[in-house]
């Protein structure tokens, strides 16, 4: 089967989002999609998934052309989404969830779970794709929660199947399994399209690629035909610098000191176990590990939103141990977490709203009683500049934005504060490679101007370039504490996984 999108054209309000698009899938073949934040591509997919109406061009599909009113016209025409950020009901089962919607029934018209939960069994196993069908969905990881979104896609019988960032909230163990998965949909017959900003990954996965810049395709090839530097600059117009630079770090004081720290999740179980480290001004601590090995809790209880079961936390000396949020923040740290829509953003704010969230009540903005609005949207003119925030204003809601301009609007307030810790959850999550450099240059430029910086990642490559020390989480605990410039990959591996080299 063929899929082909034909001249297609999307307007919002100040923003040409997509521009005269020519772009073909086809069966048994994985077409890798790349472009800069903001360049189009989740404009382009939900305009295929009938989400989105196109204001020019076609969608034609095995050479006849299709209409789609909504999302279900494109289901039926084979069309299957998963989404960037994920669409699932928290407290349903996995069956629950695949079925949401195209319930079947048996024949007196009542709800047949038994014969749903066979057929979820039974598309699961044909394609690798493992889950408990019982389980529910906001007990299992990110990575089985994206199995269950396949299968959602796989039960509806889709031809044509599109993953928007897939890979972004995956583990690296996680990114091999799904890569199986993906060459195994596309050996069946299926039409992939895969969204990513990961050079590294695309060049692995892909049969072809095509790269989007400001809403217009740029180029087409594959990965016999280029390098990660050729598609770097081919997404972004210009060379991008795919490595940290970076000095070696002189480190003064302990600003962060956390000893032997006991944090219980949300359902009361211990996931950080007797944690202890320090951080220096002057210096990039990172964390590595698997998801799920406690570092969520961590920084929860470092920033205030989770209290300490026991143990103690100091900043510069002082107990800080249970000060809530605003205390925290009020000592000088800056927060990146990792679930931006739900903690970075309030995403019906406007852009403006967002940058001053956690300072509004401070000068310059807040003058006494009143809010000087002026000095807000002066600052957020600023940063938008500055972090290149791809948007027509500083008054349109956060969630207008794309995906990875969102993360900017993050980082750039927490960066705009003057700060002794900066305390980073997967930092550039989303973010293409031009807007990576430029942040890794800016964590770079704080740690040289003094400040402590911690960063909790699951890019093992990012944590290793970053950081002058790197710590390895493992079911709650430091394992490790390494020289990343005297430690291979395999070695950090294996750490993360609880063993030793
Ligand atoms: N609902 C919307 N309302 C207004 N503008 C929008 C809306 N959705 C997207 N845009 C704008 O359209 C442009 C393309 O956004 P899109 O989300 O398609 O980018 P993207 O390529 O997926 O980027 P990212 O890599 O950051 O996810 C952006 O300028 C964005 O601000
Ligand atoms: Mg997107």
């Amino acid at each position: 089967m063929e899929l082909q999108l034909r001249g297609i054209t999307k307007r919002f309000p100040g923003v040409l989002a997509n521009d005269s698009v020519d772009l073909t899938a086809r069966s048994g073949e994985i077409l890798g999609l790349l472009g800069e934040n903001g360049a189009g591509k989740t404009t382009l997919m939900n305009i295929l998934y009938g989400l989105y109406t196109a204001d020019e061009g076609q969608i034609i599909i095995d050479g006849q052309e299709r209409h789609f009113e909504g999302p279900g016209d494109a289901i039926e025409a084979g069309i299957g989404m998963v989404h960037q950020h994920f669409m699932l009901v928290p407290v349903f089962t996995v069956t629950e969830n695949v079925v949401l919607g195209v319930e079947p029934t048996n024949f007196a018209g009542i709800m047949d779970m038994k014969e749903a939960a066979r057929e979820v069994h039974e598309i699961s196993s044909k394609y690798g794709l493992e889950v408990d069908p019982e389980a529910i969905t906001e007990d299992i990881p990110v990575g089985i929660q994206q199995r269950v979104e396949i299968i959602k896609v796989l039960f509806r019988e889709a031809e044509f199947l599109v993953f928007d960032e897939p890979t972004a909230v995956l583990t690296p163990q996680e990114v091999e399994e799904f890569f199986g998965i993906i060459r195994g949909l596309r050996d069946a017959g299926k039409a992939i399209i895969f969204i990513t900003h990961k050079l590294k990954e695309v060049l692995k996965i892909s049969d072809r690629i095509a790269v989007l810049r400001d809403g217009k395709v740029v180029g087409h090839t594959t990965p016999a035909e280029t390098t990660q530097e050729a598609l770097a600059e081919m997404m972004v117009g210009r060379p991008v610098d795919l490595l940290v630079a970076k000095d070696v770090a002189s480190p003064k004081e302990v600003v962060l000191r956390v000893d032997d720290v006991f944090v219980t999740d949300t359902r009361d179980q211990i996931t950080v176990k007797g944690l202890s480290l320090e951080v220096k001004a002057g210096e990039i601590v990172g964390i590595a590990g698997i998801q799920g090995n406690g570092q969520t809790e961590l920084v929860e209880m470092l920033t205030g939103m989770r209290p300490a079961a026991s143990g103690a936390v100091y900043l510069n000396g002082e107990d800080v141990t249970d000060e809530g949020p605003r205390g925290i923040h009020s000592r000088g740290v800056a927060h990146i977490p990792e679930d931006r829509q739900r903690r970075g953003l309030v995403m019906n704010f406007t852009i403006t709203e967002n940058i001053v969230l956690n300072t509004y009540y401070d000068p310059p903005y807040s003058k006494g009683i009143v809010m000087d609005w002026d000095a807000a949207a002066a600052a957020a003119a600023k940063l938008v500049e500055l972090f290149d925030v791809r948007t027509p204003s500083i008054s349109i809601p956060a969630n207008s934005l794309s995906g990875g301009n969102q993360q900017k609007v993050i980082v750039a307030r927490e960066f705009s504060r003057d700060v002794k810790l900066i305390i980073a959850a997967q930092p550039t999550r989303g973010l293409d490679v031009g807007s990576i450099e430029y942040i890794h240059g800016r964590i770079v430029r704080a740690r040289d101007a003094g400040v402590a910086i911690l960063i909790v990642s699951t890019e093992l490559d990012e944590v290793m370039a970053l950081s002058d020390r790197l710590l390895v989480m493992f079911d709650g605990k430091i394992v490790a504490d390494l020289d990343p410039t005297q430690v291979s990959a395999t070695d950090v591996g294996l750490y993360m996984a609880g063993a030793t080299p």
